[in-house]
């Protein structure tokens, strides 16, 4: 899907997104502590950050974390309720960083709303700025079987069974560390965490 689409479908709803998930609070405390475990090392960039709740705990954790997103009301809200952080207005399909210098890459629900013949081009961006030993973390809808298109309430989006995305991973030169499902809590959509990383070849 186009990033022109993406950024219009979530600036005509960024208020309520910022409502309902904005703030560090709203983040499941396993999710944190997964993703904690995983990026330990900095610079470490959340892509796709929103309004920047996961950024702000990568820095409380004291990692030199940058966010980067689409939509400027997001990153215009994130650089005020997080002044400390720098925030940028960007794609995450061209990542502004030399090869090999990034710590850690967080895609929270980030690639979502990306066909899956877009995926291997964005991975390999993603492999390219990783320093050696570098990790990636994921979060994402999940599914049983295969790889399913739905109507997400913001644009459509795909949900990926865990075993085909770290393949997909695995095509692009990561090797997987961890992965969680999570279970249906009430009407919410099961969702998957994976952890991976870059080679120290
Ligand atoms: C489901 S939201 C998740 C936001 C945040 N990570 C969170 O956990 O709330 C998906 C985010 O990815 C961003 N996004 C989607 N495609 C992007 C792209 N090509 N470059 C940068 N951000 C993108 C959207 O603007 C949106 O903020």
């Amino acid at each position: 899907m186009s990033d022109t689409t993406v950024r219009s479908a979530y600036s005509a709803i960024h208020e309520l997104y910022i409502d309902l998930f904005g703030s560090p609070t709203d983040i499941d405390p396993e999710d944190t502590a997964f993703v904690l475990r995983h990026l330990t090392e900095g610079p470490v960039l959340d892509l796709g950050c929103g309004p920047g709740h996961f950024t702000q705990v990568l820095h409380a954790a004291g990692l030199a974390a940058t966010g980067i997103d689409l939509v400027p009301e997001f990153v215009a809200h994130a650089r005020s309720r997080y002044p400390d952080i720098p925030f940028r207005v960007d794609s995450l399909r061209t990542l502004d960083a030399p090869s090999e210098t990034i710590g850690g890459l967080l895609a929270w629900f980030s690639l979502i709303h990306f066909t899956p013949a877009e995926l291997p081009e964005i991975l390999s961006e993603f492999h390219r700025v990783l320093a050696p030993g570098g990790r990636l973390v994921l979060g994402f809808f999940d599914s049983d079987e295969q790889v399913e298109v739905f109507p997400h309430k913001v644009t459509d989006a795909y949900r990926w069974p865990v075993e085909a995305l770290s393949e997909l991973l695995g095509a692009a030169g990561f090797t997987e560390l961890e992965r969680s499902r999570r279970p249906r809590v009430g009407d919410a959509r099961t969702y998957a965490v994976l952890a991976v990383e870059r080679g120290r070849e």
